[in-house]
């Protein structure tokens, strides 16, 4: 089993992305820290991995002291937090630059940038100490490119590319291996079947990926598997047409 003895934190479980990760970390022998605003969501998530295998912690992850008490939590249950995915995120949102309020950039760079921040920070000592370490931050392509009336959007992702790039170079000596996924269109997280896609012309497959297919390459930085990895933004988007 590929997660075995290891526990995981994964910010923005409740749906999407972030609960196909949790959903195949727990099958393959890994616990589960799942932390999300959304209680309802979080909840069925837990109920499907079994609690035995995982809690769910209703968290806000732009507020440092709601961070800093469920990675407490997650310690006094697990033990430890071998891997961090810094995967909730806010990204809904269609308005040219000019018409984008200075409070909807603080919005985003308090959840999007900060969430990460605060995440990382309450976890990476233990970590080091440990000599053994994962942190997946999940990007965009709008971070790579640039997405028009998404500019806000594509500032922050911009910004957890960069973090993740000079943070694994402060810790790979230490054993701590830093990563970003950046998805290109993903399936709509509403729908809970982590196989589904829709057709996308923003890729030359013509679809956009599914949850699992995010989770798989996630999944697969946060393993033994990936030793020799760090540093590195990867784009999971079927080829996408660069806009
Ligand atoms: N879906 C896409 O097409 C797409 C494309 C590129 C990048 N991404 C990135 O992938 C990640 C997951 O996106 P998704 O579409 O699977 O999920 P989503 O956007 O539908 O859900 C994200 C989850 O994060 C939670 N969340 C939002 N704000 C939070 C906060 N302040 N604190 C804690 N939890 C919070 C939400 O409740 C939700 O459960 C995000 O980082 C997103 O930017 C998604």
């Amino acid at each position: 089993m590929r997660f075995q003895n290891k526990v995981a934190m994964i910010t923005g479980a409740a749906v999407g992305i972030g609960r196909a990760v949790a959903l195949q970390i727990a099958e393959q022998g890994g616990k589960v820290l799942l932390a999300d605003t959304n209680r309802e969501k979080l909840e069925q998530v837990l109920e499907e991995i079994g609690a035995e295998n995982g809690l769910a912690c209703v968290c806000d992850v732009s507020d440092r002291e709601a961070v800093e008490n469920c990675v407490r939590n997650g310690i006094e249950r697990f033990g430890k937090i071998d891997i961090l995915v810094n995967n909730a995120a806010v990204w809904r949102c269609w308005s040219s630059f000019q018409e984008t309020p200075a409070e909807d950039w603080e919005r985003f760079i308090d959840i999007n940038v900060m969430g990460v921040v605060y995440c990382t920070k309450a976890v990476l000592d233990p970590m080091i100490e440990r000599g053994w370490g994962r942190i997946i931050n999940i990007g965009s392509v709008a971070g790579v490119y640039g997405n028009a009336n998404m500019v806000h959007y594509s500032a922050t992702k911009g910004a957890v590319i960069a973090m993740t790039r000079a943070l694994a170079k402060e810790v790979a000596d230490k054993g701590v291996l830093v990563n970003c996924v950046s998805p290109g269109s993903v399936s709509p997280s509403e729908n809970p079947d982590i196989d589904s896609y829709v057709s996308s012309q923003l890729s030359f497959m013509n679809r956009t990926g599914t949850d699992r297919e995010n989770a798989n390459l996630i999944c697969f930085l946060a393993s033994d598997e990936a030793s020799y990895i760090s540093g590195q933004n990867i784009q999971i988007d079927g080829c996408r047409r660069k806009q």
